[in-house]
């Protein structure tokens, strides 16, 4: 071939080499084979010749020219590849590097105490009511037989907020859900047969008292609604519950100013680790007819029980917890033994 070719060719396949990315190479390309490039030139030059040297001279130039392309062809792909490696590279995913995770949350135990009461309630008829944590003291106390200035209230020292509902009355953080019995029973006509459970406070603190803890508060009101039917329905309460017909349990004479005759209900296991020792779950009594009367019903002609139970405790029980202040310290190595 000839020199001027071999020399073209050979420029070419080094101006190629250098050219660092695409666009570089695509002005090389352009000084070779473009309007204005080497190798057009000398095709153009053909046209002046003639016969044999012309056909001779053109397969030559024709010959370059496909090596040219060739080596173009080569060094686009050249270019391409490393492009995609640095591509893949830069946004390499490493699969063995641990996952962020993303941990499902879990329903607190003393919630899951709260969830089980309401099932089974419900399952033996009763209604479900949630109330006012900011209760009127009349709510929380007076209607239930605890006048103003009487020491019993201060069985339950509260926490009294700083401002009056719409009608003046003092506010206080409700102390029990018993407030829940003078609000569902004055808006619902009788038989009436409800659980209210919620956040309850007092001023308390140590292992088994805790100022925000929760309760579950049960009446059943009619016309031939007796303290047995209380029993009855408290122990079928406690078997489900605890999901064991091995326990007994106890009404110990107490006293509440709403209910007469009151009674503590505490519970004992036949078996297992807290076989034998009695526990107080809960305070109930039959209601008094004075509350009755506050409920707008004729204590005559109404009478029934009521309890008010601490959820915290029914946990503790169900999961063998000694110290309540764990429920709420929000420490989820203790929290997470409770969703397995
Ligand atoms: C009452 O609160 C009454 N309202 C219960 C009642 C309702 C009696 C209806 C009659 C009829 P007492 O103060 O005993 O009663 O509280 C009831 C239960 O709440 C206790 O047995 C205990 O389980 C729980 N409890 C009381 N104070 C706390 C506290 N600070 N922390 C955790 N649990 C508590
Ligand atoms: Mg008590």
């Amino acid at each position: 071939m000839d020199t001027t070719l071999d020399d073209l060719v050979a420029q070419a396949r080094l101006r190629f080499a250098q050219a660092s990315d695409r666009a570089a190479l695509e002005n090389e390309k352009a000084a070779l084979l473009g309007k204005q490039g080497a190798l057009t030139a000398l095709l153009r030059g053909l046209s002046g010749m003639q016969g044999e040297e012309k056909r001779r001279l053109g397969a030559q130039i024709n010959q370059a020219k496909q090596q040219v392309e060739a080596l173009l062809a080569e060094r686009r792909a050249a270019l391409d590849q490393r492009l995609l490696d640095q591509r893949l590279a830069a946004e390499t995913i490493d699969v063995t590097l641990p996952g962020r995770g993303r941990s499902t949350g879990g329903v607190h135990p003393v919630i899951r105490s709260w969830q089980r009461v309401e099932q089974i309630f419900r399952s033996i008829g009763f209604d479900v009511a949630d109330g006012p944590e900011i209760e009127n003291d009349w709510t929380n106390f007076t209607a239930l037989n605890n006048p103003e200035n009487h020491p019993a209230r201060s069985m339950q020292d509260t926490f009294y907020v700083d401002m009056t509902d719409a009608q003046g009355l003092p506010l206080v953080l409700r102390t029990h859900t018993s407030p829940m019995q003078v609000r569902y029973a004055r808006m619902h006509e009788p038989p009436i047969k409800v659980i209210a459970p919620g956040r309850t406070y007092r001023v308390d603190s140590d292992a088994t008292h805790s100022p925000m803890f929760h309760q579950v508060e049960g009446l059943w009101i009619d016309e031939h609604i007796s303290f047995a039917d209380l029993k009855g329905v408290y122990t079928h309460f406690l078997r489900a519950f605890f999901g064991t017909d091995d326990l007994t349990l106890r009404f110990r004479p107490s006293f509440f100013p709403f209910t007469e005759p009151s009674a503590e209900i505490d519970m004992m296991f036949k078996a297992g680790p807290l076989k034998g020792r009695w526990l107080e779950i809960s305070g109930s009594g039959q209601v008094h007819p004075q509350v009755v009367r506050n409920f707008g019903l004729d204590p005559e002609k109404y009478i029934g029980f009521a309890f008010g139970s601490g959820l915290e405790r029914l946990a503790m029980l169900r999961y063998g917890i000694t110290d309540l202040r764990q429920f709420f310290e929000g420490d989820l190595r203790f929290l997470r033994q409770f969703n397995v």
